[in-house]
């Protein structure tokens, strides 16, 4: 049963009824107020969330795939991946026994030549072009430019040389250059990223 009842300072009724089941009608109200505040929050959120999701463009940015087929052993190219540059270069025999010959543990880095790459493709060496000193992009990669005394990389910014495996060996960089996550997708073609 419904009751009404009256302001104790006012003859004007106020809007608070009770039902049977003893819910007061202006609980209802309010309930029904945060419900709706509760459906506006969301609609505001889900235009926000949708347009912090990365679009297809820069899903698609995000990884980069190589064909590898033509490059031959002494030759590398220079690719982008995330805006960045990326050297993938083919070793020739020479190169890996170079790399191999290096005692690990006499390195500023210490990683093998192994370390670095995949197994069943260790002639393929895949490093970011970015020193590990300040940023530069070492020379190298193109025919006829400076491999430093390690006959691999040489960064002329601050004088850091790399080795056939791309492991800093004279200069101020710290670490070797960075080898990125990257899958061979078939025997000729790599997915960085
Ligand atoms: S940035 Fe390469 S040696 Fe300084």
């Amino acid at each position: 049963m419904a009751t009404t009842t009256g302001s104790p300072d006012s003859n004007e009724p106020v809007a608070e009824t009770t039902t049977e089941d003893g819910v007061r009608r202006r609980d209802f109200l309010e309930v029904a107020a945060v419900s709706a505040a509760g459906v506006g929050g969301l609609i505001m959120v889900y235009p926000l969330v949708s347009q912090m999701a990365p679009s297809a463009d820069v899903l698609a940015e995000s990884t980069t795939e190589l064909d590898l087929s033509s490059l031959e052993a002494g030759q590398a190219i220079k690719a982008t991946f995330r805006k960045q540059p990326v050297f993938v270069r083919r070793l020739t025999s020479e190169e890996i026994a170079e790399a191999n010959a290096v005692p690990t543990g006499s390195l500023r880095d210490a990683e093998s030549l192994a370390d670095r790459t995949q197994e069943g493709h260790e002639d393929v060496l895949v490093v970011m072009g970015v020193c590990t000193h300040l940023g530069c992009v070492p020379l190298g990669a193109a025919e006829g430019e400076n491999k430093g005394e390690y006959n691999g990389y040489f960064c002329p910014c601050h004088g850091s040389h790399y080795d056939t495996a791309a492991r800093i060996r004279k200069g101020p960089a710290p670490t070797n250059l960075v080898v990125p996550e990257y899958q061979f997708t078939s025997d000729t073609t790599i997915l960085i990223g």
